[in-house]
């Protein structure tokens, strides 16, 4: 198990409905040191990669998008979710839908933080449906800015988002793949990373 799986295990929660609860480490209290180790972890997985920004979408991913931009030394932008309608023109804008929550925002970039020249890597805590990433990708899209990667910190592997984004082309990095967990046993399973070979079940 690499960090961020041992910390699953350690602290998450199997909740009925296929919700994995994270709250006392990633997205309600956070645990500073653990967002360091994201932080140095998605440098050392896209450390190939020439990034001049990062990006992300609220409100979750702020904090860890911020700690991944401190290793690459570059800003981070964060896309904002809005209800208002009369910002095109200074906004880049796109539409998100929620499954979670069954409910669409727009959310927005200022023009002045995203353009032709960038070459960002998007962060989010979650990928489930993908719609998140859609968005941003969408925003990047709109500025002609270049995505170089995506980092994941927890895919959930069973839901559709990790393929259709793979399936588009893009490198994305998730540092934990959930393939399966059950509320009952509380038996949660990890894909396997490049750094282990055999796929592994825990009990937490
Ligand atoms: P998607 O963007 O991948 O399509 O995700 P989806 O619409 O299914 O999820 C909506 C929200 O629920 C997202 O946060 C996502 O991070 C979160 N989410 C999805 N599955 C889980 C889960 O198993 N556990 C937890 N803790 N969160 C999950 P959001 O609405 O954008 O909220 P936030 O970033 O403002 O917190």
């Amino acid at each position: 198990m690499n960090f961020l799986e041992e910390r699953i295990v350690k602290d998450g929660i199997v909740k009925p409905g296929n919700v994995l609860k994270v709250d006392s480490f990633l997205n309600h209290q956070m645990d500073i040191g653990l967002m360091e180790q994201i932080g140095k972890e998605f440098k050392r997985r896209f450390s190939d990669k020439h990034i001049t920004k990062v990006m992300t979408i609220e409100s979750s991913g702020i904090g860890i998008a911020a700690f991944v931009a401190k290793e690459f030394g570059v800003p981070m932008v964060f896309a904002k979710k809005s209800k208002s309608i009369n910002i095109e023109g200074e906004m880049y804008v796109a539409e998100v839908d929620s499954f979670t929550h069954k409910n669409r925002n727009q959310v927005i970039v200022s023009r002045k933080f995203l353009g032709p020249d960038d070459h960002l890597l998007i962060i989010d805590d979650f990928l489930a449906n993908g719609c998140a990433l859609q968005g941003l990708i969408s925003i990047a899209s709109s500025a002609g800015a270049t995505i170089e990667g995506l980092g994941i910190v927890i895919e959930k592997g069973f839901q559709i988002g990790g393929n259709v984004i793979r399936n588009l082309g893009y490198h994305l990095e998730s540092l934990a793949i959930v393939d399966a967990m059950d509320a009952e046993t509380g038996t949660i399973t990890f894909r396997p990373q490049p750094d282990r070979t055999a796929e592994a079940t825990y009990d937490i």
